[in-house]
């Protein structure tokens, strides 16, 4: 059977079937695939039985790897997965539940904020594809964002309002807002705030987008508590019901997302059982602003 998408939510989700991503696949189908990305943002796969290696061949279709350092505060030796893999589950090198006061555990609950991947990086990812290895047993949805629609709705004054604004992003803002602010020098200095374009414009639809994210912890020139109050209004615009998609995770799907036209984040699930989820993320080609000098 050919590769064929059809529209899960009319604007910004396809679901994907007539492929297996465990093989490796022909360049119509890696064509085809990214045309769907462009066009919708949000791509669905669903009984893709995929192991970490076969998980990173499939991502490498589509660009460079990121590479993870920089964005966790897991330290060497305590990974459960092979370097490319980002691990968004509860679990820890035994598998088991992490603790309630783990440390890795608390930094992750980051992921409940509505957020885009490596928004904290000056040059941040293109593509998030996460896979789902074994599904929460209660809650653990994760709901994605389409921020075109909502450049799209915004009024026109406000249009002229984001129009050239800088925001700085971090995950000491994001994490710092659920409290988490016990950072080594070492974790505060690779946090460092990096500087973004509120509104991106896409390569190839031309469609612009609102960059938001929970990492962002202030506008460039604007007085903090203004830009941030601005920022939660605009997230809270964006991010209204009728542009918001909800997946639901079976063992085995695939979701693959534009972290440049979209944001994401996971609902609260019952962290007692396993929930594994693993990740790998396209590395971006270009920071969206220029950086202030170190
Ligand atoms: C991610 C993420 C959400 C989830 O992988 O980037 O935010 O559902 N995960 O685990
Ligand atoms: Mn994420």
């Amino acid at each position: 059977m050919a590769l064929s998408i059809q529209p899960l939510h009319p604007q910004f989700v396809g679901e994907v079937s007539g492929v297996d991503l465990t093989r490796p696949l022909g360049r119509d189908e890696v064509a085809a695939i990214e045309a769907g990305m462009d066009r919708y943002a949000v791509l669905v796969f669903h009984d893709q039985r995929l192991a970490d290696e076969q998980q990173m061949a499939f991502t490498r279709n589509f660009g460079e790897i990121e590479n993870a350092r920089g964005g966790n505060v897991t330290r060497a030796g305590q990974h459960r997965l092979p370097q490319g893999m980002n691990d968004v589950s509860n679990l820890g090198r035994d598998n088991q539940p992490l603790a309630r006061d783990d440390r890795r555990r608390l930094f992750n609950l980051g992921n409940q904020l509505w957020h885009s991947d490596s928004s904290f990086r000056a040059i941040p990812a293109k593509y998030s594809l996460l896979s789902c290895r074994l599904p929460a047993t209660v809650g653990g949805n994760t709901e994605f964002a389409d921020m075109r629609a909502a450049y799209d709705a915004l009024d026109a004054r406000t249009k002229e309002q984001v129009a050239d604004l800088i925001c700085e992003h971090s995950l000491m803002y994001s994490r710092g807002s659920l409290g988490f602010t016990d950072l080594t020098d070492e974790e505060k200095a690779l946090f460092r705030p990096v500087r973004q374009s509120l509104v991106r414009v896409h390569p190839v639809s031309g469609r612009a987008s609102l960059y938001l994210s929970s990492h962002i912890g202030t506008i460039v020139g604007w007085p903090r508590p203004e830009a941030m109050a601005f920022i939660r209004d605009l997230v809270e615009h964006a991010t209204q019901p009728g542009f918001v998609h909800v997946h639901r995770w079976r063992q085995w799907d695939l979701v693959m997302w534009d972290n440049r036209q979209t944001m994401h984040r996971v609902r609260r699930f019952d962290e007692s059982q396993p929930r594994d989820m693993r990740r790998t993320t396209v590395a971006g080609d270009a920071p969206t602003a220029e950086q202030i000098a170190a």
